[in-house]
């Protein structure tokens, strides 16, 4: 069966490449490298030894999409990863997070509705909750409002996956709503790798572990949690992509619109993340304390069980392994997937 991968350059998107390919799935990537780059693809050949087909181009141009069922389809489901998802970023340019993450999504539907494909993934994420009365927090709740446009733009993206699912009897969507994702494949070869200075509290203190970036500036430690800093629920990236798989094979056993939490119901702070990057990079790492960021909330970590009751899936990786894996890809390529060979 063919799957259309949607941002299946970035992180997780390539992660989720390599599990679809164990699981004999076959893939095609679309992706306009705004956030990755066309190495990701060749890491991926390598790691898997299999040729992989991908079409560069962007998702809010409609007959780019459609072009991707033409050209390379029929496809059995398609998986959405593509957006932009810089929760201070978004507090920023509301504008462009909107029309990128929406117009994208009204697309694929429409493509799918025109080519006779009735299955989607989307990459939906914990930030739909907002700031949550409870913890952990079950998909029970719903979701209301997110702090931020990067949230939002998740929550009506769910809707119109939850409104077109009411209007085509056949169609059947999941919306998996991440934790925080962390690490990197065994292999070292694919990993987390913004462009820019990142926004994203790991991948920033990967940068100053390799001495590309001078110290982690620490936005706020006045929260009310025990040591003062924000709190959130990491998982690894490989059981993020395993849950997909394991979402994948769910949505042959129902019809209609579900939302499923991937993550591991425990979250951890700041300073415990940096703490642990020092222990596994091998010197203590400078950092600052600065103002809170806008968008920013206290805490929270997602309730696994419906992913464990419908997916039979649950997190196998801990925060060690997370962040060894991290640095793992890090030190292996201290400049992402430019090394100064291929910067020439
Ligand atoms: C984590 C904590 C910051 C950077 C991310 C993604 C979003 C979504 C949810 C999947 C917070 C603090 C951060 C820094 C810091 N993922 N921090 N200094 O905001 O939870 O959102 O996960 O859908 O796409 O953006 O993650 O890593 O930005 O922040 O102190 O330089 O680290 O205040 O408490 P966030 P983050």
């Amino acid at each position: 069966m063919k799957i259309l991968v949607c941002g299946g350059a970035g992180y997780i998107g390539s992660h989720t490449i390599l599990e679809l390919l164990s699981a004999d799935y076959e893939v095609v990537i679309a992706d306009n490298f705004s956030n990755s780059c066309p190495e990701v693809i060749k890491r991926l050949e390598k790691i898997s030894g299999t040729s992989i087909p991908y079409a560069e181009g962007d998702l809010d141009d409609q007959s780019f999409v459609d072009q991707l069922f033409e050209q390379y389809g029929p496809f059995e489901a398609v998986i959405h990863f593509a957006a932009l998802k810089a929760v201070g970023e978004s507090c920023l340019k509301p504008i462009e997070y909107y029309k990128n993450n929406l117009i994208s999504t009204l697309n694929i539907l429409d493509s799918m509705r025109k080519f006779g494909c009735h299955k989607i993934i989307y990459s939906s994420s914990a930030t739909v909750y907002g700031e949550p009365e409870h913890l952990p927090i079950a998909e029970s709740v719903g979701t209301s409002s997110a702090t931020n446009p990067y949230g939002q733009s998740k929550i009506i993206n769910e809707r119109f996956l939850e409104d077109y699912a009411k209007a085509d009897p056949e169609f059947i969507a999941t919306a998996l709503r991440y934790a925080n994702p962390l690490g990197a494949h065994e292999s070292g070869e694919i990993g987390e790798e913004p462009n820019g200075i990142p926004g994203n509290l790991v991948p920033y203190i990967a940068k100053v572990a390799v001495g590309k970036l001078d110290h982690l500036n620490i936005f706020g430690d006045d929260y009310p949690t025990p040591d003062g800093t924000g709190r959130r629920d990491y998982i690894h990236v490989v059981d993020l992509a395993k849950g997909h798989v394991a979402a994948l094979a769910e949505m042959n056993t129902r019809k209609g619109f579900d939302a499923i939490n991937l993550g591991t119901g425990r979250s951890y702070s700041v300073f415990e993340i940096l703490n642990c990057y020092s222990e596994v990079c091998g010197r203590k790492l400078p950092y600052e304390i600065k103002a809170r960021r806008p968008g920013d909330i206290a805490e929270n970590y997602l309730d696994p069980t419906k992913a464990k009751e419908k997916l039979n899936w649950t997190a196998q990786y801990d925060l060690r392994r997370m962040l060894e894996d991290s640095w793992h890809w890090q030190s292996k390529n201290p400049d992402g997937y430019t090394s100064p060979a291929d910067s020439k």
